[in-house]
C-alpha cells in the first residue's frame, strides 16, 4: 500500500486529499483536527490562542476605535466574501492618525479544521492568517497587526472584504465568531493641523500615497488572492501608475496550500518514481516566488515556511501557535529603479509565478506609491539592471525508500534606476541576494523523515541625490527549519506519529536618512515536540509541547519573551521590555555586522560615477 511507503508529513497530505475528496472541504484548510470525547464542561473556561509576537508601540493615548464587521462564519466555503462598507469613523479626529492598529477578534467552539483567512480593503491586503482549531470548551483569539503604512486607504470610502472559507456540518460543528476593528492613535490631543500634502523630504520611512491592489476583483466566490496552481502558471494584471509617481513598493503576501502546503518536505521525483509512489505531492522541496514587470523579473521571494494550526500536529499550536500563522509575513520588493519603464500612464504588467510548485498557492500584491504634489510628470530611467537565472543544484543518494537528498539554491538580482521629481534627481538602487539548502533524509523504510533547511535572503535598497545620501535599508533574514517525523503503527489507515519541530524567523535591519539610524534585531525560534495517534484525519490521542524565545533589539526599544506549553497549559511565560544586557547595545562590532551594506553602498556611487 503506498500510503505505507510515505514519509508522514506525505501520507498527511494523502489523508487530505481524501478528505477533500469526501467532503468537499476547503483547499485551505490543513488536514487534521483534534477529537476530544468529553463533552463541554461549563466549569472550564475557553481556552485563549496566541502567537508570540511583541506589542505594537501606540502613542499613550486612547486610541479612537470603529468595528468595521462583525460576522459568524459558518457556510462560507466557495462563498462570496463577507463585505461592509468603511468611511472613515465621523468621531475620530480629522488629523492624520499616528498609528493604526487592526484587530482581528475570534471565538469558536466545536469541531473545526484550520481555515485560511484574509482581509482586504478596496482590493489592498491587510491581512493573511489562519485561524485556530476550536475545542469543544471554546477558544478564543485576537490578532493586532500594525496597518499604518496603509494609512491612505483609511482616508476614503471603501469596501472591506473578508473571505474565511468554512465548512459546518454535525461532525465539523466549530463557526467562527468574528470581529475586526480598526484603532487610530492620534499625538497629543488630536489638535494639530493635518500635515500639508507634500513633505518636504521624499517619502521613504512615511506611507505611501496611494495604493493599488494587485488581486482579483470582486464579485468572487473565493479571496482576492490569485490561484497559482503549478510550475508553469503564471498570474497576472495589468495596472497603470500615475506618472508623476516617484517611488514603488510592491509588497506581496503569499500562503501555500494542498499538494505544497508542506512544500520543504517534498520529495523528489527521482524518489517517488523510482518507488512507484502514486497520488503523492513531489517536485522537491524548493519553492521561490517570481514577481515579473512586462515579463522581465524585478525579484523574488523565498518565503518563511508557515505551519498552519493544523499542521504536522495539531498539538503543536495549542495554545501557542506557530511562527506566522496568525499573522503571515509580507514581503516587500523595491520597484523605485523600474519607474521609468512604467511612467508613460499605460497599462502594465505585474506577474506571479512559483518555481516548481504544485496547487495550489495564494498570492496577491499590494502596490505601494509615492506621488509628487508639484508636478504631474516625473521622468525616470533604468541604467542598470542584472537578473541572472537561478543557480540550484540536487544530489541525492537512495535505495529503495531510504536515502539522502540534498538541494541548494541561489538567485542574485540588482537593479539601479533614477527619477527626476520635484525633490530632485534621485538615484535608487535595489538589490536582492537569496541563498537555500535543504537536506532531507529518509529512514526506517521511509517510515522517518528528517528535513533540515536554511533560507537566508539579504536585500536592500539604496537611494542618493548626485551629492549626497539620502536613504538606505539593508535587511538580512534566516530561516533555519528542522523537522523530525516518525511514523509508526500504521494499521487500517491509523498510525502514530513522533513529532519536532524546530524553526527561526531570524531578521537584522539597518535604515538610515537624514533622520538618523534605525536598527533593529530579531531572534525568534520555537522548538516543539509531540506525538499523537491519528485515525482517518482526527487525532484521537497525544500531547503536544512547545517552546519559544523571542528577543527583539533596537534603536526604537527592545522585547523579550521565553515562554513554553506543554498539553494546553502553559508552563512558564517571562517577559520583559528592558534593553538592558542588549547585545545589540554592548557590541562595537554591531555596524560590522552589516558589511555588505557598506560595500552595496560602494557600488552605488560606483554606478553613479560611471553613468
Ligand atoms: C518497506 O516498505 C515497503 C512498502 O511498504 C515494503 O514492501 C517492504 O517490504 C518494506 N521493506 C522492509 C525491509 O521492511
Ligand atoms: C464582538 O463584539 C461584540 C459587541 O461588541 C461582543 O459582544 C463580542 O463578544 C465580540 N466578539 C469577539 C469574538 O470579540
Ligand atoms: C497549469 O495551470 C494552469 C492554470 O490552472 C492550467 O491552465 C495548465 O493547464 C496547467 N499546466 C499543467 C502542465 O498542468
Ligand atoms: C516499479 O514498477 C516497475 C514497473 O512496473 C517495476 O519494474 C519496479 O520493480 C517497481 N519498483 C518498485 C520499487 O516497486
Ligand atoms: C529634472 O527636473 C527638473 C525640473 O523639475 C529639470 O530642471 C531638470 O532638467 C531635470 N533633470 C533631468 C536629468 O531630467
Ligand atoms: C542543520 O544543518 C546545519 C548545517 O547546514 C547544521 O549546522 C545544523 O546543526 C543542522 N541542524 C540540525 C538540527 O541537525
Ligand atoms: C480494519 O478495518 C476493517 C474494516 O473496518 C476491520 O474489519 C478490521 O478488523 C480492521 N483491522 C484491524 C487490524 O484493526
Ligand atoms: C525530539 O525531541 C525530544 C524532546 O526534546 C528529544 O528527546 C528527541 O531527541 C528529539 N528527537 C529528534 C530526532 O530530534
Ligand atoms: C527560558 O525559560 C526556561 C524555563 O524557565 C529556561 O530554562 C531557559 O533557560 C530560558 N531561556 C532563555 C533564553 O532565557
Ligand atoms: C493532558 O491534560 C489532560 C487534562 O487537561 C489530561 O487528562 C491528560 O492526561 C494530559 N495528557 C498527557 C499526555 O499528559
Amino acid at each position: 500500500m503506498a500510503a505505507m511507503a510515505v514519509s508522514p508529513p506525505l501520507l498527511l497530505l494523502l489523508l487530505f486529499l481524501l478528505l477533500v475528496f469526501l467532503s468537499s472541504a476547503s483547499l485551505q484548510g490543513s488536514n487534521l483536527r483534534v477529537f476530544e470525547d468529553s463533552e463541554p464542561k461549563a466549569t472550564i473556561p475557553p481556552t485563549t490562542f496566541f502567537e508570540v509576537t511583541r506589542p505594537i508601540s501606540v502613542p499613550d493615548s486612547t486610541p479612537c476605535s470603529a468595528l468595521l464587521l462583525q460576522h459568524d462564519f459558518a457556510q462560507t466555503y466557495g462563498k462570496p466574501p463577507v463585505t461592509a462598507a468603511y468611511s472613515f469613523p465621523s468621531h475620530c479626529p480629522r488629523n492624520a492618525p499616528s498609528k493604526i492598529v487592526l484587530e482581528w477578534s475570534a471565538a469558536s467552539r466545536g469541531r473545526q479544521f484550520d481555515r485560511i483567512f484574509g482581509v482586504w480593503l478596496s482590493g489592498v491586503e491587510l491581512l493573511r492568517s489562519c485561524t485556530a482549531e476550536p475545542r469543544l470548551n471554546g477558544i478564543l483569539w485576537t490578532v493586532r497587526k500594525d496597518v499604518t503604512r496603509y494609512a491612505s486607504l483609511f482616508a476614503h470610502p471603501a469596501t472591506l472584504a473578508v473571505y474565511l472559507g468554512n465548512l459546518v456540518d454535525s461532525t465539523y460543528t466549530g463557526v467562527y465568531h468574528v470581529n475586526v476593528s480598526l484603532h487610530f492613535y492620534f499625538d497629543g490631543y488630536g489638535s494639530s493641523p493635518a500635515p500639508s500634502r507634500r513633505s518636504p523630504l521624499p517619502g521613504f520611512h512615511s506611507p505611501a500615497d496611494l495604493i493599488l491592489p494587485i488581486s482579483r476583483s470582486l464579485p468572487l466566490n473565493d479571496g482576492l488572492w490569485f490561484l497559482i496552481q503549478n510550475s508553469t502558471d503564471v498570474q497576472s494584471m495589468r495596472v497603470s501608475i500615475p506618472s508623476n509617481t516617484y517611488r514603488a513598493v510592491l509588497e506581496l503576501f503569499v500562503s501555500f496550500h494542498s499538494d505544497d502546503e508542506f512544500w520543504y518536505t517534498n520529495p523528489p521525483n527521482d524518489y517517488i518514481s523510482e518507488n512507484n509512489i502514486t497520488g503523492l505531492p513531489g517536485n522537491g522541496p524548493f519553492r521561490e516566488v517570481v514577481v515579473s514587470l512586462d515579463g522581465s523579473v524585478i525579484g523574488a521571494v523565498w518565503p518563511f515556511p508557515v505551519i498552519y494550526t493544523g499542521g504536522i500536529n495539531p498539538l503543536l499550536w495549542r495554545p501557542i501557535t506557530g511562527i506566522g500563522s496568525f499573522d503571515l509575513p509580507s514581503y516587500d520588493i523595491e520597484v523605485t529603479p523600474f519607474l521609468g519603464k512604467i511612467l508613460d500612464g499605460k497599462p502594465h504588467e505585474f506577474g506571479f509565478q512559483v518555481t516548481d510548485a504544485l496547487d495550489v498557492w495564494f498570492v496577491d500584491a499590494n502596490l505601494h506609491l509615492w506621488l509628487d504634489g508639484k508636478n504631474d510628470h516625473v521622468l525616470g530611467e533604468l541604467i542598470e539592471y542584472k537578473a541572472p537565472d537561478l543557480e540550484h543544484s540536487y544530489s541525492s543518494k537512495f535505495k529503495g525508500l531510504d536515502g539522502s537528498f540534498k538541494k541548494k539554491a541561489s538567485r542574485e538580482l540588482s537593479a539601479t534606476g533614477w527619477v527626476n521629481s520635484s525633490y530632485g534627481k534621485i538615484t535608487t538602487r535595489f538589490f536582492q541576494n537569496l541563498e537555500y539548502e535543504n537536506m532531507m533524509v529518509y529512514d526506517g523504510n521511509g517510515s522517518v523523515q528528517v528535513i533540515n533547511q536554511t533560507i537566508g535572503s539579504n536585500f536592500g535598497t539604496f537611494a542618493k541625490y548626485p551629492s549626497s545620501n539620502l536613504y538606505s535599508e539593508q535587511v538580512l533574514q534566516t530561516f533555519p527549519l528542522y523537522i523530525y517525523t516518525a511514523t509508526t503503527d500504521q494499521v487500517n489507515g491509523s498510525y502514530s506519529l513522533v513529532a519536532n519541530v524546530s524553526r527561526g524567523f531570524n531578521e537584522k535591519k539597518f535604515s538610515g536618512e537624514r533622520h538618523g539610524l534605525l536598527f533593529s534585531s530579531l531572534r525568534n525560534l520555537q522548538d516543539s515536540q509531540g506525538e499523537m495517534r491519528v485515525k482517518g484525519n482526527l487525532v484521537t490521542s497525544g500531547i503536544g509541547s512547545t517552546q519559544q524565545v523571542y528577543r527583539y533589539e533596537s534603536s526604537g526599544g527592545c522585547y523579550f519573551r521565553n515562554v513554553s506549553s506543554s498539553n494546553y497549559t502553559i508552563l512558564n511565560d517571562e517577559s520583559g521590555d528592558s534593553c538592558a544586557g542588549s547585545s545589540l547595545f554592548g557590541s562595537k562590532n554591531f555596524f560590522t555586522q552589516f558589511l555588505p551594506f557598506s560595500t552595496r553602498r560602494a557600488s552605488l556611487r560606483g554606478v553613479e560615477k560611471g553613468g
